[in-house]
């Protein structure tokens, strides 16, 4: 029920959509009543059920009043009219144009009504789409190495489709058809309590076989939709690694895996659909089943004559009744389809309640400028339980750079994500100016650092935009000047469309080397005071290699940078060299002055020297 009114919570205010929906769904339900009613007058007339004599009373106008005794008073008072004017056969056409503009009205209004709840939709799956988006792009990165990337996905698609489907498209019902079977049997008991008295047994029982049914749909539909997320993690992986699956053979492999677990979820939903598809007709039976013991009891009342209940009210009253049969019915189905959209509301929920572990303090201390240092006090740090880094002290001044080398699982990388704070320290404390990191707010100590990855991390878009990305505002001159020093402007000119050339998935269509210039770019025009390098220059060729190599020592100039290279070759330049291994820095200091002492560099050095 939280659940349910959480997702509700998005459609606010509810006083934009409340109060029309329901002066709407008011007005449907009352003119859809009214057809019914209508019969019974209609019965009276034809049937000559009614002593022309005890209707005289209605001769005179009726006094004004809001009751039911006053409208059925005027309205026998124009009936009497119109029949002393036109006979019966005018009766008959009268009521029956009366009942053909009230069932216009009403579907009228139960259309308006309708269309005031497609907007209430479209507001909360909007708000909720937005609310997920939102809080996996504030994440902190370590999150999404620990959850399946498909199963993020489906969560944002599917379940989110599934709230769509169900719990919203139920707001009718929820909203609607209450109301609906109260006033209908408001008018029931109006025109007999006792059979009325008998028809509402069916409520509690009813209600309870569709309780027992619904109840195990929850689980169910938690199932179906985690391995509808697992489906598309498969498929996920799949397509991003089709040259890898081809090349290894391994196509069987993958759609034994895809077969199972679709396999899997078929039966689950079986399963579901078993007790979903039961809720409706187990309804309408029930429901047939009291009217047939209405026919029996009211029958039996109006044989005997010894109710007031006349043939044309109980004929009235069975018509009426069995039109509650149908709100009841959509109020079972829903009940289950509820089930189903709360499931995968609260799988949405679950993420945008996850605790983002990097966040932004609530008053963060101001940050304009990088000033004087940057400072890593033995700082430890551990993905899980192991240590990656342990006691890493060094200081990395304005306008210095700073190289890491060291074998591979070393832990540089990891080094280098803990300055824009994408993982925090389990131990020691990172300053900037001072300050620890934690005091700022992330989006301004980000802003000041430009970063190249191990990986060239490219969007599915233009060349143009990938190098603009998140500069707004950057002209085609800026960005051209970037590519430039990065050296990729030629190559950028060659492509069929320039920089307006779109380069496939995660720059699928680009080389490997151009792909890391294209990300070089990026960072050159951000022009950040901090420059944070992961093998920059790995995948590039020795010529292109000795180009960017220049590039980015202009880059560098009066900049402070973090540099992570493989080839010692482009970091003799570097104002301290921190030889790391295991987590630890077991090594310090210049090029020349590691060159000179036995140890690790001058391995490594000679390693590659040949
Ligand atoms: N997201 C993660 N979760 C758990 N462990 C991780 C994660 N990322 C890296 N590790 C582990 O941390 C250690 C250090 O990894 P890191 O990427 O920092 O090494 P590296 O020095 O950059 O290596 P390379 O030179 O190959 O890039 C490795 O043992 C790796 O297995
Ligand atoms: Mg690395």
């Amino acid at each position: 029920m939280n659940t349910y009114l959480r997702i509700l919570s998005y459609a606010r205010p509810f006083s934009k959509f409340a109060p029309i929906y329901i002066l709407y769904a008011f007005l449907s339900i009352v003119f859809g009543l009214l057809n019914f009613t209508l019969l019974k007058p209609l019965f009276d007339v034809i049937f000559e059920q009614v002593a022309p004599e005890s209707l005289e009373k209605y001769r005179t106008l009726p006094e004004l009043g809001l009751t039911v005794d006053y409208f059925t008073s005027l309205f026998y008072h124009q009936f009497l009219n119109v029949q002393d004017l036109y006979g019966k056969m005018g009766t008959l056409v009268f009521v029956c144009i009366i009942i053909v503009i009230s069932v216009f009205l009403s579907n009228l209004f139960t259309y308006l009504s309708g269309v005031v709840l497609a907007k209430v939709r479209a507001v909360v799956i909007k708000g909720m789409r937005m609310d997920i988006f939102e809080k996996v792009s504030q994440l902190h990165i370590g999150y999404f190495s620990n959850e399946r990337k498909g199963d993020l996905m489906s969560k944002m698609t599917n379940d989110v489709q599934e709230v769509e489907n169900s719990i919203v498209q139920s707001l009718r019902v929820v909203f609607r058809e209450p109301a609906t079977i109260i006033l209908y049997f408001a008018v029931l008991f109006f025109m007999s309590v006792k059979l009325t008295l008998f028809t509402i047994l069916i409520i509690p029982i009813s209600g309870a076989i569709i309780g027992g049914i619904t109840k195990r749909l929850k689980r169910r539909a938690v199932q179906s939709q985690e391995s509808l997320g697992r489906i598309v993690n498969i498929l996920e992986e799949t397509l991003g690694g089709m040259r890898v699956v081809k090349a290894f053979n391994a196509e069987n492999f993958i759609r034994g895996k895809f077969d199972s677990e679709t396999e899997y979820y078929s039966q689950v939903n079986v399963n579901m659909a078993r007790k979903n598809e039961l809720a409706s007709p187990i309804s309408q039976f029930l429901g047939v089943s009291v009217v047939a013991g209405i026919l029996v009891y009211g029958g039996s009342l109006v044989l005997s004559g010894e109710s007031s209940l006349g043939a044309s009210d109980f004929i009235t009253y069975i018509i009426i009744f069995t039109q509650v049969l149908n709100p009841a019915k959509e109020i079972s189905r829903a009940a289950s389809s509820i089930q189903r959209g709360i499931a995968s509301a609260e799988r949405i929920f679950q993420v945008i309640d996850t605790h983002a572990k990097i966040s932004s303090p609530t008053t963060p201390k101001p940050l304009n400028a990088f000033n004087t240092s940057i400072d890593f006090k033995n700082v430890s740090f551990a993905y899980e339980d192991q240590n990656v880094l342990q006691n890493i002290t060094f200081s990395l001044e304005k306008g210095k750079t700073i190289a890491l080398v060291g074998p591979s699982g070393g832990g540089k990388s990891t080094l280098a994500d803990l300055v824009p704070r994408f993982y925090d320290p389990t131990q020691g404390q990172i300053l900037l100016d001072g300050t620890d990191l934690k005091e700022f707010s992330t989006s301004d100590l980000r802003s000041l650092m430009g970063i190249v990855t191990q990986e060239s991390i490219l969007f599915n878009d233009t060349v143009f935009n990938n190098i603009a990305f998140g500069i707004e505002g950057a002209t085609e001159s800026q960005v051209i000047e970037a590519a430039k020093i990065a050296n990729a402007h030629d190559f950028i000119s060659q492509l069929e469309k320039g920089y307006l050339t779109n380069i496939g998935d995660r720059g699928s269509k680009l080389s490997g080397g151009q792909r890391q210039r294209l990300s070089i770019a990026r960072a050159v025009l951000k022009n950040p005071p901090i420059l944070i390098l992961d093998e920059a220059t790995s995948a590039l060729d020795s010529e292109s290699e000795l180009l960017v190599q220049e590039a980015l020592t202009k880059l560098m100039n009066n900049r402070t940078t973090l540099v992570i290279a493989h080839r010692l070759s482009t970091i003799q330049h570097a104002d301290e060299i921190l030889v790391i291994e295991k987590g630890k820095i077991v090594q310090r200091g210049t090029h020349s002055q590691l060159m000179a002492s036995e140890g690790l560099y001058q391995k490594l050095s000679s390693i590659q020297a040949v």
